[in-house]
């Protein structure tokens, strides 16, 4: 059988400046939101923008401080990516190592000077940088000053921040992601915009607006990014995986649906480039107000993204029935009942290969445009063997499954020109700060309290995942 997967198919790995680098206020960084989410107790509720007080305690221990140290390790690590056969490396830019307050004057020259170093480094091995401008980090300046994304002049900001990286990396960098899971704001909305609510804010409203201030953001790094860069490709990033209807019951149909949209609203507007009707009713009958401000409804229409970047982890389920509606599972944060039908991973994360490629042609017959899978994985326990080696079969496992899911999408006759699976090295877990939730072809030495020599060694998945590389997908 020869390989379905096009020949410069982009497989690759994923990871987000917060969850790798460390060195959080090296080299005249700022704080971003993230830096101020510890583990233990007081993770969840700030998550969820839900407390007030936003000062980082001495006592806790904050897991994105130090992380895998990846800002000084980076040749190293960016060498055993190019021994996997890396064709790709998903990372992020953290806005405050360009602009440490947000709204600076003038960017940090060691910021920029950082990500040229990497980016050389990446290129030296003909890995191409596939960049996200926002993951999960704000500076948190803007979030004291300003109120972040709820503030329209956040915007102004964004574009002036996106308008410099793309200057400064035009001939490095063709691939660029604006938001990283943009739909996560109505789900963690400190997380991914900064937001803290204030006693009697309308949620939704300030959700909604902020929204819509990261969507014109979005259109205007599409913009200029298709004006500083010659063939420059700019996506957007969906935290994807459909929601299965319990039961064919049509109230269970239409409840799935609902739940899809309110994922699709972000991509609908970035993708085609307009509020969708069934937004503009929820608006309406959720008395949300959007401020809309002149020339924003061309802006949108005038810049779509190039392509859909998404991450997939699990499908998800819902049902109408309260009494179902109790077995409730995890999920990546989305709420979510379990399927009978599926296992799930520790984290209790509904492992469905299937539903990798009904998303995939859920994604390209509602959008018609390439995919980029930018991020997949199982997070996982590790433990070395009585020969020393870690065999991690049940993540060779997860992606073998999926990968052949991709396959089957190919031959739908969907698009997709990449894969990168989610920390092809052991990083911070983005939801519980934990080390011990590896996705990692490479094992780092860290535990949960920051302990370990921060030493890297490979896994079987190491091994497996060159292979699959070296074949294009045929040998897996
Ligand atoms: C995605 C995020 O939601 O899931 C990543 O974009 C995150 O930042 C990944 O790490 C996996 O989630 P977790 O909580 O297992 O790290």
């Amino acid at each position: 059988m020869t390989t379905i997967f096009p020949k410069d198919f982009l497989w690759g790995g994923a990871v987000a400046a917060n969850q790798v680098e460390g060195a959080y206020l090296k080299d005249g960084k700022g704080l971003t939101t993230v830096d101020l989410l510890s583990t233990g107790e007081k993770r969840f509720p700030m998550m969820f923008g839900e407390i007030e007080n936003y000062t980082p305690d001495k006592k806790e221990f904050y897991p994105s401080h130090e992380a895998i140290d990846f800002y000084h390790r980076y040749k190293e690590d960016i060498a055993l990516f190019a021994e996997m056969g890396l064709k790709s490396f998903r990372l992020s830019i953290s806005w405050a190592r360009i602009f440490p307050n947000g709204d600076d004057n003038q960017p940090n020259e060691a910021g920029l000077q950082f990500f040229d170093n990497v980016f050389d480094e990446l290129i030296k091995y003909g890995i191409e940088p596939v960049v996200t401008l926002a993951h999960f980090d704000i500076p948190v300046h803007l979030v004291k000053e300003y109120g972040s994304w709820k503030n329209r002049k956040v915007v102004d900001f964004f574009e002036k921040y996106a308008k410099t990286v793309f200057t400064r990396y035009k001939d490095k960098v063709k691939y660029w992601l604006t938001f990283n899971e943009i739909n996560m704001l109505l789900h963690l909305p400190y997380v991914e915009a900064g937001l803290i609510f204030k006693e009697g804010e309308d949620k939704q409203q300030v959700m909604y607006q902020a929204a819509h201030h990261q969507l014109v953001a979005s259109a205007l790094a599409v913009k200029a990014g298709h004006e500083i860069i010659p063939g420059a490709q700019i996506g957007c990033m969906l935290a994807a995986g459909m929601t299965y209807p319990y039961a064919c019951n049509p109230d269970d149909v239409q409840k799935a649906m609902d739940q899809d949209r309110e994922s699709f609203f972000f991509i609908d507007v970035q993708s085609r480039g307009k509020y969708p009707g069934y937004a503009k009713r929820f608006f309406e009958e959720n008395n949300i107000e959007l401020k809309i401000a002149a020339g924003d409804e061309e802006l949108l229409k005038e810049n779509t993204v190039d392509y859909i970047g998404f991450s997939y982890y699990s499908s998800r389920t819902t049902s109408t029935d309260p009494d179902i509606l109790k077995n409730h599972t995890a999920g990546n944060v989305f709420d979510s009942i379990t399927n009978p039908y599926l296992e799930a991973s520790e984290w209790g994360w509904t492992i469905d290969p299937k539903g990798f490629r009904i998303t995939a042609n859920q994604l390209n017959d509602r959008y018609q445009k390439p995919l980029f899978v930018v991020e997949n994985g199982l997070g996982a326990i590790d433990q070395f063997g009585q020969d020393k080696e870690i065999n991690d079969e049940y993540r060779i496992a997860y992606l073998r499954e999926h990968i052949k899911q991709m396959e089957e999408a190919l031959k739908d006759g969907v698009e997709i020109i990449g894969y990168t699976s989610w920390g092809p090295i052991d990083i911070v877990s983005a939801s519980t700060g934990e080390m011990k939730k590896r996705y990692g072809y490479i094992y780092v030495d860290r535990d949960n309290q920051g302990n370990g020599t921060l030493n890297r060694s490979k896994k079987k998945s190491f091994h497996w995942y060159k292979q699959v590389i070296e074949s294009n997908g045929e040998n897996i």
